[in-house]
């Protein structure tokens, strides 16, 4: 039985960007924290790969270890926050955690897209909670909105900017013409970044997020295996630059759509309209975009990554399950927002299948019947254009050699329509390189 008088005491597993960031939060925001909560909460035992490293937090009063296994067994620790990232030792040690009744709150976005199906059913055969805020969208309390405050809808859609270091790049990519290592290298060096960037970069990472966010919204299980995923590092500034003249900006969203047939997932660099506000949200900072049929489309938004942002969102899950220990487990909002035994077996759709509008940038000679020939194709494959934009190259030597790039805007369509109409596109003779198609969401509140 919890001594209710007593501090709760923490475990941290690592000591690193967000790992400091909590042990300064909670030691500079003690006494409001603990008002909130009911009572003190103290981290008394951390582990670090290195206890000698220099950290950006006092840790005096903290047991240290370079053995996290000491602080998942510590018989005296009642939530133990996992802040090492990965999914192999995360895993196991979660686990034993779980095993050995603790109560677990990570920041681990790969843990829980991979392996929550796992930890989820683990943790509620011993009756304890995980709590997962910060693993999405940094400090945007985006869970607890979703799973909580949204409760009453259906949920629609939702379409988010959650990889901050992607966003970051993008940024000063369009608006300094810096090149894209420079950028990741500060992404690195400000604590942004995965250990991996590619997983920033080629959207992994987002996807992790992303099946997080589809599951609490449509009460599905994590299936992180089929979400679609393609990353930002074929993005030319050529295509900024047209997609900027036709009224859209380039975003790297993830997105996930309810249809009859199924459930959309998928992370791409997406051309959105300008005018939308989350058009306008630059740097590291993150946003998502939530559609419900009661509540209409929401917006929500803050620091997507860094040590106090995220700091932010472990220590609310702290005060979370500090706040409800000693409540029935039976009577606590469950992880994935739906009772576990009303999971939908919906299916997640193939990217083929997926509806959405596009842009596309063909450089063909420009020849009379060019264009001609490219409209015929997408009016054959039930493709409606939108706008289009042309611009000629004249060659000074043979006009034979003029070229133009076509610029076509579509109407939502389905992917395997669009697939079989570029590949008869790329077919003709007068077009010189692979067409490079963007897909476009007009993110309106239909
Ligand atoms: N690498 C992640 C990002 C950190 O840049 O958004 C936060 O999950």
């Amino acid at each position: 039985m919890e001594n209710l008088l007593e501090p709760v005491k923490v475990g941290l597993l690592g000591l690193g960007t967000v790992g400091g960031g909590t042990v300064n939060v909670l030691q500079r925001n003690a006494e409001e924290i603990s008002r909130r909560a009911g009572r003190g909460i103290v981290v008394s035992h951390a582990s670090a790969r290195d206890v000698n490293k220099p950290r950006i937090c006092k840790t005096d009063g903290i047991q240290l270890t370079e053995n996290p296994t000491d602080v998942v067994t510590d018989p005296d620790v009642s939530i133990v926050v996992e802040l090492i990232g990965g999914d192999t030792l995360a895993r196991e040690l979660v686990l034993t955690a779980i095993a050995n009744g603790k109560h677990i709150v990570t920041a681990n976005k790969a843990l829980i897209a991979k392996h929550g199906n796992e930890i989820f059913s683990a943790a509620q055969k011993q009756g304890v909670m995980v709590a997962f805020e910060a693993a999405v969208a940094g400090g945007i309390p985006i869970i607890k909105a979703i799973r909580e405050g949204l409760a009453g809808n259906q949920i629609e859609w939702l379409a988010g900017i959650i990889n901050g270091t992607g966003n970051f790049i993008l940024t000063e990519m369009r608006d300094k013409q810096r090149d894209f290592d420079s950028v990741l290298a500060e992404a690195q060096r400000l604590g942004y970044a995965e250990a991996d960037p590619t997983f920033d970069v080629e959207g992994i990472d987002a996807a992790h997020k992303l099946t997080i966010l589809a599951s609490i919204a449509f009460g599905i299980p994590l299936q992180f295996e089929k979400v679609y995923t393609e990353g930002i590092s074929k993005i030319t500034g050529e295509d900024v630059d047209y997609a900027n003249e036709l009224g859209f900006t380039i975003k790297h969203l993830g997105v996930s759509r309810r249809t009859e047939s199924g459930v959309e997932l998928r992370v791409h660099p997406t051309l959105i309209p300008k005018r939308r506000l989350i058009a306008n949200v630059d740097g590291v900072m993150n946003a998502v975009l939530v559609k419900g049929d009661a509540v209409g489309p929401t917006l929500y938004y803050g620091a997507g990554a860094g040590a106090e942002p995220t700091a932010s969102a472990v220590v609310g899950d702290i005060v979370d399950v500090v706040r409800v220990l000693t409540s029935d487990p039976e009577n606590r909002v469950p992880h994935l927002a739906f009772q576990p035994e009303s999971l939908s077996d919906l299916p997640i759709l193939p990217i083929e299948e997926v509806e959405t509008a596009y842009y596309l940038r063909i450089a063909a000679s420009d020849q009379t019947g060019v264009m001609a020939n490219i409209t015929t194709i997408l009016a054959d494959n039930g493709i409606s254009i939108d706008s289009m934009l042309q611009k000629e190259h004249k060659c000074s030597i043979n006009p034979a050699d003029d070229k133009a790039t076509i610029i076509i805007v579509t109407h939502t369509t389905i992917e395997k329509n669009m697939n079989e109409a570029l590949s008869k596109i790329n077919a003709l003779e007068a077009v010189s390189d692979d067409v490079v198609r963007i897909r476009l969401e007009h993110l309106d509140a239909d």
